[in-house]
């Protein structure tokens, strides 16, 4: 790109005059959300007919896997590319190993069959990560007090296998072991599952933001105040956040994620910058919550604050968002 300003200075150039009109704005706009650009998280739980609350996120449900088909079909129909699956284990069939990630009838694969069915066309995300099968509420499994990279590795592949099995498309590993990616690609492939492509959450950091979430799946007592620290990144670093991501794409990675999201948007536009491929965003519970909060006390406006939130991620170079809003923004966009 040229330089930003051209010499230009005023009077003879007014910056306003492009701005004067919605028809010149929409000319002259660099950047648009559209309902292709959304993926929408669910939440699935066990049971038949249970639509529940969760209280921390205004306006997001766990819906039993009976309710599934006319949960998201409207979202189907306004055009969302993909859904992203994630599980509110029951307690009883939770343990230290989170051996119920590799039943082949847990909720994610009860839930991928049953779409898969209903909407051939749809993307399936499944989310690779022991954290909603253990009653530790880690990602892996634990080994003299220490979250265990490799054993955890040997599971987190037996998980996934799991979920392609199923119908899952694409397999998102959220939980930061070293060397997941290159572990996954080699295991999906031993099984014929060339076509499963991985979208790394690559540069995930241990953030507050994740909160409500935890809360959503059920998680968040059993971790018991404890933290993710020892694998999820420092938000104080983005050069590393570099290093993950390029680590990743020599394993196999076709698309990378950046999570949270607003808050690490330089961390999006440096990855996109330095690596030509793929980026999207986790726009997570914690900052739906937040926005929601603002709206429910009057603060903002929903809509406003909805999509320019979003904007912001196809400003900073996301090709996709993972968002609660989704449903509601296809409706707005479409
Ligand atoms: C599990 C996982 C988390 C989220 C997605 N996958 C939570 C965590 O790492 O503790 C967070 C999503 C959100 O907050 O919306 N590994």
């Amino acid at each position: 790109m040229s330089t930003t300003h051209n010499g230009a200075s005023f009077p003879a150039t007014r910056l306003r005059r492009n701005r004067a009109n919605s028809w010149t704005r929409r000319l002259v706009a660099e950047n648009r959300l559209s309902v292709d650009d959304l993926i929408w998280p669910i939440f699935v739980m066990e049971g038949s007919g249970q639509t529940t609350d969760i209280a921390a996120m205004p306006g997001v449900q766990r819906v039993s896997v009976d309710r599934l088909a006319a949960h998201v079909q409207t979202a189907v129909r306004l055009g969302i590319p993909a859904i992203a699956l994630f599980p509110a284990t029951p307690n009883d069939l939770k343990n230290g190993e989170g051996t119920e990630s590799q039943n082949p009838d847990n909720l994610i694969c009860q839930a991928a069959r049953l779409l898969k069915a209903e909407f051939p066309d749809l993307g399936l995300l499944g989310d690779v990560a022991l954290d909603p099968y253990t009653d530790h509420g880690h990602d892996g499994v634990i080994r003299y007090g220490y979250v265990d990279n490799d054993e955890t590795l040997e599971l987190l592949c037996a998980q996934a296998l799991n979920q392609a099995r199923a119908g899952i498309d694409i397999i998102s590993p959220s939980d930061m072991m070293d060397g997941r990616i290159g572990a996954l690609r080699t295991a999906l492939d031993a099984e014929g599952f060339i076509h499963t492509s991985l979208m790394s959450y690559a540069a995930k950091y241990a953030s507050a933001f994740y909160g409500p979430f935890r809360d959503a799946v059920g998680s968040a007592g059993a971790l018991k105040g404890g933290d993710k620290k020892t694998y999820q990144m420092d938000p104080a670093n983005s050069e590393e956040a570099l290093r993950e991501v390029s680590m990743d794409l020599a394993e196999g990675a076709d698309s990378i994620m950046v999570k949270p999201g607003m808050p690490y948007l330089d961390i999006v536009r440096r990855v996109k910058e330095a690596f030509a491929v793929p980026v999207f965003a986790y726009q997570v519970s914690g900052e739906y919550s937040m926005i929601m909060a603002s709206v429910e006390r009057g603060w903002m406006d929903h809509d406003r604050a909805m999509m320019e939130s979003l904007l912001g991620f196809k400003r900073a170079g996301c090709s996709g968002i993972l968002t609660y809003f989704a449903p509601k923004a296809a409706k707005l966009l479409t």
